[in-house]
Parts: structure tokens; C-alpha cells; sequence
């Protein structure tokens, strides 16, 4: 991953996840004759979204173009996206006979079209640039599987720890078996990283966290152990970064409610950190995104290992010229 050493570029290296933001106007363009669902099935229009960012940006990392629901998807729990916003689940997990469902033998091998995005990606975006893959965490999965498309307060994947652990298990125990093969899958497909998406950590009660979160995590990090670097993003957990610091994750990625350069502090040197500008920021001015971009940059002066990054993904309405003034501000400074 020669983009992100840090050592070379003498700045950190940086890319953005844009998820629900739809901010480039060339895939709003592309989502006008394909739905997101046949967009993510295609390799071809997969890696051409993935490489939309690059061309209009000097960036140094591409994430590849799909969803954390891909997953559930190939365990047979289809996934939608309504047009007025949100996700539709064909069924909902909420019983032994949805977990009967959900189909583990093959899941791997109908995930291939990833791979083969990948793989497309990977031949196309040169070795100076870097190219990540992605899972949701298992908690993060099962609550999108448990709740359906609107996980809110998560409240029936809580009262199912808590009422049928058994149950709780063996639908975690499910979807990490699928990640774990899904992760070796995309490092073998070219993936230079891959990031965990523990996205609804911050809803999942603390003394329950190592049980229904961390515990699954563990073991998607042990299986990519010494084949890819994994960057762990649990959205809330800032005042627990301990935790994540113990699970074998080689970066971790924050949101924008904690001090990056604290966090920097506490960790060990080996962790690198990744984040965290507010993404709301890019919803003012260019002004705003600049120097909110530069006092970022310049709260980590004297640091080493932190790879630039929002908070969280772009948001729905940011302005291009945002994100110009973000990459322009990070590619121009100078520790
Ligand atoms: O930046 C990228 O485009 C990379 C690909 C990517 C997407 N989703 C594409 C996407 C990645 C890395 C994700 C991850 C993802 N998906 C997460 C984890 C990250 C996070 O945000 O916490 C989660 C929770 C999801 C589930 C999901 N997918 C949500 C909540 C939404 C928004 C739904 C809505 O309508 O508001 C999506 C949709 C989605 N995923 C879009 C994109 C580009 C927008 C789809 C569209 O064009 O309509």
C-alpha cells in the first residue's frame, strides 16, 4: 500500500466513503437507468463508480463500490433501497425460521461479483493508489436482519440478546462465518485494506458490547490477520477506544465526536488513526471546509500514522467544490 505511508507523502494520504452522500453528479447520471442493487451486481459499473472519485480527485484510496448488506443479500435476505430514502429488507430475522433462512454454504462464491469488481479496480488504479474492501461488523448486520430497514433504537435485537441468546449466537455466529470468507475473498481480489463497519456500535449497550460486537469482530480480524490490514470504525465509541485498541486492528477509524490528536495520544504508536472531520462541515462553505480541513491537520502536527478522513460518509447535498477544497487543503499541506 505504498499511498499510505505516510513517510513519503510527508501529509496524511486521504479518500472519502460517500454511502448515502450521492454528491458526484456522474453517478447521479449512472442511477438513472440502474437501480443501486443492479449497480452493486455489476463488476463493470461497480468498478467505474469506485473510480468516479479518482478522476475528479487527487485522492489516495478508492473503497470499492457496494453495500455492508451484499452480505445478508447472498445469506438469501434481499435488500432494497426505496426511492424516497431508506432500505427495505425482503424479511425480517426474528426467529428460529428466519434464521433457518439464511443460507451460509455458497454465500462466499455469490459474493464473487465483488471480487471481480475488485479485480477490475485493482488493474485500472495504478500501485499508487490504494484500494479497500469492506463488512459490516456482524452486529451492525444482524441489526439491519433483526430490525429490517430502520434499525432506530435496535430495541428487538437487544430484547433478542436478552431473551434468546441462543438464538442471538447462532445468527452472529452465521453472519461471521460469511464475513470472515468475504474478507479473505477481496484481499485476495486486490483489496490493499479492509474496513469493518461497526456502524451501530454506539446502540448496543456497553457491558453487552465484548458479547454481541467485539466478540464477532475478533474473529474477522484473526482470519485477515497477515494477509490484509484491517481499519476498524465503530461510529460512538470514542470514549471506549481501548477496547478497539485490543482487537487486532491495525487502524482505527473515528467518528467526528472525539479529539482526533487525544486519541492519537492514547493509543499505541503501532495503531494508526483514521477520521474525522464532521461530515456536516462539507454542507458549508468552501471557506468553512478549508480551514476546518487545515485545523485538523494542524491539531495532528508532530504526529505520525493518521490517515485524513470524515467522521463518517459524505452526506446527501454536499457540494462538489466541498470535497475539492477538503482534497486540496489535505494534498497541500506539509508536516
Ligand atoms: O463510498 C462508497 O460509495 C463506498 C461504498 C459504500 C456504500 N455503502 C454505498 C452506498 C459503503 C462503504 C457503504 C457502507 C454502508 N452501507 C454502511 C457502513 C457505513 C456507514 O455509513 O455507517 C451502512 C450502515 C450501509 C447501509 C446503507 N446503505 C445505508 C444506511 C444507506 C442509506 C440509505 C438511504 O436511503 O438513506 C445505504 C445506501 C448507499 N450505500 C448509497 C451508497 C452510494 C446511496 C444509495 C443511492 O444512491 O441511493
Amino acid at each position: 500500500m505504498a499511498a499510505l505511508r505516510c513517510e513519503e507523502l510527508n501529509r496524511p494520504p486521504v479518500w472519502l466513503m460517500r454511502q448515502a452522500g450521492r454528491y458526484l453528479p456522474e453517478y447521479r447520471a449512472m442511477k438513472e437507468t440502474n437501480t443501486f442493487v443492479e449497480m452493486a451486481h455489476s463488476p463493470e459499473l461497480a468498478a467505474e463508480v469506485t473510480l468516479q472519485p479518482l478522476r475528479r480527485f487527487p485522492l489516495d484510496a478508492a473503497i470499492i463500490f457496494s453495500d455492508i448488506l451484499v452480505v445478508p443479500e447472498a445469506m438469501g435476505q434481499a435488500y432494497a433501497f426505496s426511492d424516497k430514502g431508506g432500505i427495505e429488507m425482503a424479511f425480517n430475522v426474528r426467529d428460529r425460521e428466519g434464521l433457518r433462512r439464511l443460507e451460509t454454504d455458497g454465500a462466499v462464491q455469490r459474493l464473487d461479483y465483488v471480487g471481480q469488481a475488485l479485480r477490475r479496480v485493482r488493474a485500472e488504479m495504478g500501485l499508487d493508489k490504494a484500494l479497500l474492501g469492506f463488512c459490516g461488523s456482524p452486529w451492525t448486520l444482524a441489526a439491519y436482519m433483526v430490525e429490517g430497514g430502520k434499525p432506530g433504537a435496535l430495541q428487538q435485537i437487544r430484547e433478542m440478546f436478552y431473551r434468546d441468546r441462543e438464538l442471538f449466537d447462532a445468527l452472529l455466529e452465521k453472519v461471521t462465518g460469511v464475513c470472515v470468507e468475504y474478507v479473505q475473498m477481496q484481499a485476495e481480489a486486490g483489496a490493499d485494506a479492509v474496513q469493518i463497519f461497526d456502524s451501530w456500535a454506539g446502540l448496543c449497550p456497553l457491558e453487552i458490547y465484548e458479547e454481541a460486537s467485539l466478540k464477532w469482530i475478533r474473529k474477522i480480524i484473526a482470519a485477515a490477520a497477515g494477509r490484509v490490514p484491517v481499519i476498524l470504525y465503530a461510529k460512538g465509541m470514542g470514549e471506549h477506544l481501548g477496547a478497539l485498541a485490543g482487537t487486532g486492528a491495525q487502524v482505527l477509524s473515528l467518528d467526528w465526536l472525539v479529539s482526533l490528536r487525544g486519541a492519537r495520544e492514547s493509543l499505541p504508536s503501532h495503531l494508526a488513526v483514521q477520521g474525522n472531520l464532521d461530515p456536516a462541515l462539507l454542507l458549508g462553505s468552501v471557506e468553512i471546509t478549508r480551514s476546518a480541513t487545515l485545523g485538523l491537520l494542524d491539531s495532528m502536527r508532530g504526529t505520525r500514522g493518521h490517515i485524513f478522513n470524515l467522521g463518517h460518509g459524505l452526506q446527501p447535498g454536499t457540494g462538489v467544490e466541498n470535497v475539492a477544497a477538503l482534497v486540496e487543503a489535505v494534498t497541500g499541506w506539509r508536516a
